[in-house]
Formats: C-alpha cells, sequence, structure tokens
C-alpha cells in the first residue's frame, strides 16, 4: 500500500504511512504563472491500493485532490481511498435560501467519483457522507482531543452552541466532568451574539470545545462571559483550526489554544494520524 498526499499534508501523510506500515509516495504539485495546477506522482503504483490525503481547503486543493485522483486511476491503482482530514464546504450541506446550492454536495460529487472510498475527520455533519456516491465514513478525530485535554484536568466542557453539543456531550463524558451548552445566533459571518445561561464556573478550567474555528468569534465570545463569570483559565480547543483573519487576536482573553493537525498551524498540539490509521 502507498499513501500520497497533497500539498496541505505533507507532515499527516508521512505520519500515517508510518501508523499503516506502508509506503509514502512523493507528488511533485506546483502552479504555472497563470494558477492552473499541476501534479505528478513519482513512483510506480500499478497494482497497489493507494490512499491519498489532501483537505478541499483552500479552494486550489480542490482542483489538486481532483489532478491527484485521476493521476492514481490512469497510473493504475488497484484502489484509491481518499481521506479528507478537513473537509471544507461541509458547513453548506442544505439551502439555506432560494438560489443557493448544496456545496459541500458539490464538492463532494466530482471526489467520489474518483475514489473507491472516503474518510473524513470529525465532519461537521454526517449528512456531507452521503454526498460522495461511494463507501464515505467519518473518523472521530475527538479521542486524540480528549487525550490531550485530560492534562488540563478541565472541571467543566462547554459547548459554545446547540450544534456542538453531540461532540461536547462526547468530550463531557471521558473527561469526567460537567457539560453546559450555551446559546448562540449568528448575526452576519463575523459576527455571534452568545447566551451563556446560568453556570456556575468560579474557579475552574473551563474548555470550550467546537469543531471549527475559523474568525474566532464563537469561541472569543464564549471565552470572555466565562470570564467575567470567573473561570480561572479559559481553553479553546477545536479539530479544525482554520483561524483567519484576525482570530489570533480576537482569541486573546483564551488561555491556551489547541486544534489537531486536520489544518496545520501554530495551534496544532495533537494528530489525527492514529485515529485515521485505526479507521483505515
Ligand atoms: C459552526 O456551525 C461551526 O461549528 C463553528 O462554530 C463555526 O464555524 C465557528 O466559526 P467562527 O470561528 O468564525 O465563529
Amino acid at each position: 500500500m502507498f499513501v500520497v498526499s497533497g500539498s496541505t499534508h505533507q507532515r499527516l501523510g508521512v505520519a500515517l504511512a508510518q501508523e499503516v506500515g506502508a509506503e509514502f509516495c512523493g507528488v511533485i504539485n506546483k502552479s504555472f504563472p497563470d494558477g492552473e495546477r499541476y501534479v505528478r506522482i513519482l513512483r510506480n503504483i500499478a497494482g497497489h491500493e493507494v490512499v491519498v490525503v489532501q483537505n478541499t481547503f483552500p479552494d486550489e486543493s480542490i482542483v489538486e485532490l481532483l489532478l491527484l485522483l485521476e493521476a492514481l486511476r490512469e497510473a493504475g491503482a488497484t484502489s484509491i481511498t481518499t481521506v479528507i482530514p478537513y473537509m471544507g464546504y461541509a458547513r453548506q450541506e442544505r439551502t439555506f435560501q432560494d438560489g443557493e446550492t448544496v456545496s459541500a454536495r458539490a464538492v463532494a460529487r466530482p471526489i467520489g467519483a474518483l475514489s473507491d472510498r472516503i474518510f473524513t475527520v470529525s465532519v461537521h455533519t454526517d449528512e456531507v457522507l452521503s454526498f460522495f456516491g461511494c463507501p464515505a465514513q467519518d473518523v472521530d478525530g475527538l479521542q486524540e482531543a480528549v487525550r490531550y485535554l485530560k492534562g488540563f484536568e478541565p472541571g467543566l466542557v462547554v459547548a459554545p452552541d446547540e450544534g456542538a453539543r453531540g461532540w461536547c456531550t462526547r468530550a463531557a463524558r471521558e473527561l469526567k466532568v460537567p457539560l453546559h451548552v450555551m446559546s448562540k445566533v449568528r448575526l452576519d459571518d463575523r459576527t455571534v451574539e452568545t447566551d451563556s445561561g446560568r453556570v456556575s464556573v468560579k474557579g475552574l478550567t473551563v474548555v470550550i470545545l467546537d469543531d471549527i474555528i475559523s474568525t474566532g468569534g464563537t469561541i472569543a465570545m464564549a471565552a470572555r462571559l466565562l470570564k467575567e463569570k470567573g473561570a480561572s483559565q479559559v481553553l479553546a480547543a477545536c479539530t479544525h483550526g482554520l483561524f483567519i483573519e484576525d482570530a489570533a487576536n480576537r482569541l486573546r482573553g483564551c488561555d491556551d489554544i489547541l486544534s489537531s493537525d486536520t489544518l496545520e498551524g501554530i495551534y496544532t498540539r495533537y494528530s489525527v494520524a492514529p485515529a485515521i490509521a485505526a479507521a483505515l
């Protein structure tokens, strides 16, 4: 078996190859002067099973993934498993207004058509899995987060909104601490209004756990409310750390910020490679 990774996941690809005892296959990927992508796989993978690791974020990664999948098919891979650690566009898994599209389906369909099976990691909603049109399964990235968070001995897990209730319930159970769910209303792409509800946090280390941190607006608001109520430490943890625009600045009220390597960055503290390897 070979593991091939696109430009979003060199490190995770190598770690995954080690975990599953596969060979790592290098790829040349570059952009032409006009921005069009180019890929070339560097090993003879004919007659082998191949695992491809690549995000669908940012947008050019989607084109790169499609080129890789096509190259692997043409080169004679016997089966192609596509691992998408961060499935971009998963938050538009339905239409909210007339004239919109189900973006997650538009992205998933061509990837699924070139893959034999798909693994996502902590995908925003499981509904996305049916859009690939081939066997698709989500890997729980939360286990690794929980293992890491145990070291902080938190006293409470906070879900920043109703959508986070599911994974926060599981995390609170694993950490053997209570759960509190806040309510959030999104005013626009960058602004949210949060009601912290009745909760006692005085002197506690509190973990706010979300699947994605993007602009940091959701977590920043929740962290401010928890600090006002007397929490001694507020940790912000997520699986997918996009941290766009001035997210780092918005999150300065948090005592620590942790994310996985589904999107590698300065807040990456733990790897989802063991969870993906176990699923493979
Ligand atoms: C939304 O449904 C997600 O679970 C996250 O809460 C959201 O993407 C976070 O976005 P931001 O960091 O921009 O508030």
